[in-house]
């Protein structure tokens, strides 16, 4: 038992998480689906001794500066660009993040989104809804073949490797870009590097594996759209600020491309209004995820984490030097 220490854990995550922090500290929750602004946050995690985060949570030096006993940030999702991990790792506060648990989820919601836009799944269904269908058209709601085309992967990491593996057994073939991927792993589903402006100019399908960094900010933009083919898809399950979200709208208006699958946007929870009016593209509210045995696993290698670190042992998936010690 983890005498007198406190964590805090700011949304209501799965009770598994909860119940086996709950066993070992004090935890103190921001019992609500909405996120904490920052003065709850302040009050949360200000005397607490582990946290458990979550995107929409920005810990920055100043915040951590606030929480003097703070000696693990366990973020709850594989992305950790909310976290300052320099100022965490300055104090000498572990940061962990959730890798691997998630993988599979999020590479079957990518594969549904290229299903729906290729095949045009959510403007079918609400045809239907609307009693549009009046006896079978050849010409029908035609879509776009999937085998034989070529999928272009920005981000050969865990999860552009599971899309991989997927669109190969869909008859796909897989080129992508990556500045750190082994040959080897691409090897294994016969993926082919390329550069960037081939990952463009070839891609009937092109969607987005990478983390966010900085130096990729709105890396696909007005430029890289109007470098694509016009028949392509593009398809985002990574992170909004990857794409100059103005500029796909209007490519997509444009037919510069000619659909896209989204389950992120550049200023969650808003999205550019005009993408709702428009049949080429599918909206997900950000539930790569989102199933119940994946959501259980991050809740549970995030509470993990904070009982190894209050323990004094290392945790499982650092992302800085401090939890690798
Ligand atoms: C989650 C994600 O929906 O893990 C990530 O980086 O974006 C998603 O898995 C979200 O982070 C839940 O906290």
């Amino acid at each position: 038992m983890g005498d007198g220490l406190k964590v805090a854990v700011t949304r209501r995550i799965p009770s598994v998480g909860l119940r086996m922090l709950r066993e070992e500290f004090e935890v103190v929750l921001h019992d609500s689906d909405k996120a904490p602004g920052r003065e709850t946050l302040l009050r949360l995690m200000s005397d607490a001794d582990g946290a458990v985060t979550l995107l929409s949570d920005a810990i920055d030096g100043a915040l951590l500066d606030a929480c003097p006993r703070l000696r693990i940030v366990a973020n709850h999702a594989v992305g950790y660009e909310n976290v300052d991990v320099e100022a965490a790792t300055a104090r000498g506060i572990v940061v962990t993040n959730t890798p691997g648990v998630l993988t599979d989820a999020t590479a079957d919601l990518t594969m549904a989104l290229m299903l729906a836009a290729a095949r045009r799944i959510v403007e079918a269904d609400r045809f239907m809804r609307v009693g549009k269908y009046e006896g079978w058209d050849p010409r029908m709601l035609r879509g776009m073949d999937l085998a034989g085309r070529t999928l272009g992967i920005f981000g050969f990491g865990r999860i552009g490797r599971a899309v991989a593996r997927r669109a190969a057994a869909f008859g796909m073939e897989i080129i992508y870009t990556d500045t750190a991927a082994s040959p080897e792993a691409a090897q294994q589903c016969g993926a082919r590097r390329v550069e960037f402006d081939e990952l463009l100019r070839q891609s009937d399908v092109l969607t987005v594996h990478s983390p966010y960094l900085p130096e990729l900010h709105q890396r696909f933009g007005a430029a890289e759209f109007a470098a694509m083919k016009p028949t392509a898809l593009f398809l985002n399950t990574a992170r909004g600020k990857l794409m100059d979200e103005a500029a796909l709208a209007a490519a997509l208006r444009a037919r510069q491309i000619a659909a896209a699958g989204l389950d992120v946007y550049e200023d969650e929870p808003a999205f550019r209004p005009e993408l709702a009016a428009m049949d080429n593209v599918v909206l997900l509210p950000h539930i790569g995820s989102a199933t119940w045995g994946t959501r259980d696993a991050m809740a549970e290698l995030a509470a993990r984490n904070v009982i190894e670190v209050l323990h004094a042992r290392p945790s499982l998936t650092p992302v800085n030097e401090v939890g690798k010690s």
